[in-house]
């Protein structure tokens, strides 16, 4: 851990993401933004204006040999992640990384057994965990507001860009998946993964994706993600034994809803033919909104970084949550080659982070 009271940061990567972590880096009490590389050293200047002190550079080496470089925050596409989280990790960087970590399970596990091998924090920008609904929605969870969970039902379509690289499932689920990860307790451990996907545009991916994620207990988790819709939806549905809550994240007067309705079986009926013996109750109450505090989850994320290093407690959503997320989308690619059947995600428990420098 260094003496200084504030952490020193160099961002990798100035496109479209990369200026908000430059901003939320430059705003924060705990950071200074020392370096900011891209091979776009043009774009980089423009995207930090004036800024007295900040190095603007195309050389990696040169960044991962300042000694007030103390995390690296890696934000170019997701096929480099992997190269330049190991250089990083290699000369003694905390790093962070945008979703998804990288663009292999393989490359993303070599990436967490690095960081626990040097002892240094490796972390996921999950940007999502750290909006106050999600941050909420997991309290609530936490707390046993919902009960158990009995469903998830996520959708996540709008008029999107057709990606060069990646599929709707890359694209879009590292959303859903991540928020799935950071709310239910234990994380995200599916029992399988099913994914349908379709191309009716002829784009040579899919372009329209449905992922069926059964979960312990016989929970079922569904995520819908879509290139093609004209209409923008984002809204996930949390059903519980106690109460359901709604997400909808384009409703900025009440993103949540908790209902205090559902389904109880008070008595599950013995003859599969003859149902009468089984008692079903509805519960029919109120309906709340719980008020959400105002604040940018990037700026959370980034005083997340630091306590992360600073504690040497893993960051809540960390290289292991990366990792399981990654699981998850490569299990889902190997069901949809084969015509949607259930697929293990194979996800196995990260060794806890200890001792961080
Ligand atoms: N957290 C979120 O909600 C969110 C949103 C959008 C994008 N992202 C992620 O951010 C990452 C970047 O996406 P983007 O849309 O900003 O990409 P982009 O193509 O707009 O920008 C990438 C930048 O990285 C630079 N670059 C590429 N290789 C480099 C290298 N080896 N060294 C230095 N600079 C290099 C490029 O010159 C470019 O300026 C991706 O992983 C993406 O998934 C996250």
């Amino acid at each position: 851990m260094t003496s200084r009271d504030r952490l020193g940061v160099a961002v990798v990567g100035a496109g479209y993401w990369g200026p908000n972590l430059i901003r939320n880096f430059r705003a924060a009490d705990d950071w200074d933004l020392v370096a900011v590389c891209d091979l776009d050293t043009e774009r980089a200047r423009r995207v930090l204006g004036q800024a007295p002190g900040i190095d603007v550079t195309a050389d990696l080496d040169a960044v991962l040999a300042r000694e007030d470089v103390d995390a690296v925050a890696i934000a170019t596409p997701a096929r480099t992640h992997h190269a330049i989280a190991e250089a990083a990790l290699r000369a003694g960087k905390h790093v962070l990384v945008e979703k998804p970590l990288a663009h292999t399970r393989e490359a993303g596990q070599a990436m967490v057994d690095l960081a626990r091998e040097l002892g240094l924090v490796l972390m996921a920008d999950h940007t999502y965990c750290y909006t106050p609904a999600v941050l909420a929605i997991r309290d609530l969870i936490s707390r046993g507001e919902l009960g158990e969970i009995l469903f998830v039902d996520s959708v996540r379509i709008n008029l999107g860009l057709v990606q060069p690289d990646v599929d709707v499932f890359w694209d879009l689920a590292p959303h859903d998946l991540s928020i799935l990860d950071f709310i239910l307790p234990g994380g995200l451990r599916p029992t399988g993964v099913s994914a349908q996907g379709a191309d009716p545009i002829g784009a040579g991916k899919a372009c329209v994706g449905y992922l069926t994620l059964p979960l312990a207990g016989g929970a079922m988790a569904h995520v819908h993600v879509n290139w093609l819709s004209p209409t923008k939806i984002r809204q996930m549905v949390i059903g519980g034994s106690r109460r359901t809550l709604v997400w909808d994240d384009l409703n900025p007067q009440q993103r949540l809803s908790v209902y205090d309705r559902g389904v109880d079986l008070t008595q599950q009926s013995v003859d599969a033919v003859d149902r009468t013996s089984s008692q079903i109750s509805y519960r029919l109450g109120d309906t709340w909104a719980p008020a959400l505090p105002e604040h940018e989850a990037l700026g959370v994320m980034v005083a997340e970084l630091a306590t992360s290093i600073r504690s040497g407690r893993a960051a809540r959503t960390d290289g292991a949550a990366g990792l399981r997320v990654l699981s998850v989308l490569e299990a889902a690619a190997c069901s949809l080659a084969g015509g949607g059947t259930l697929v293990s995600a194979g996800i196995v428990d990260e060794p806890v982070l200890e001792g961080v420098s």
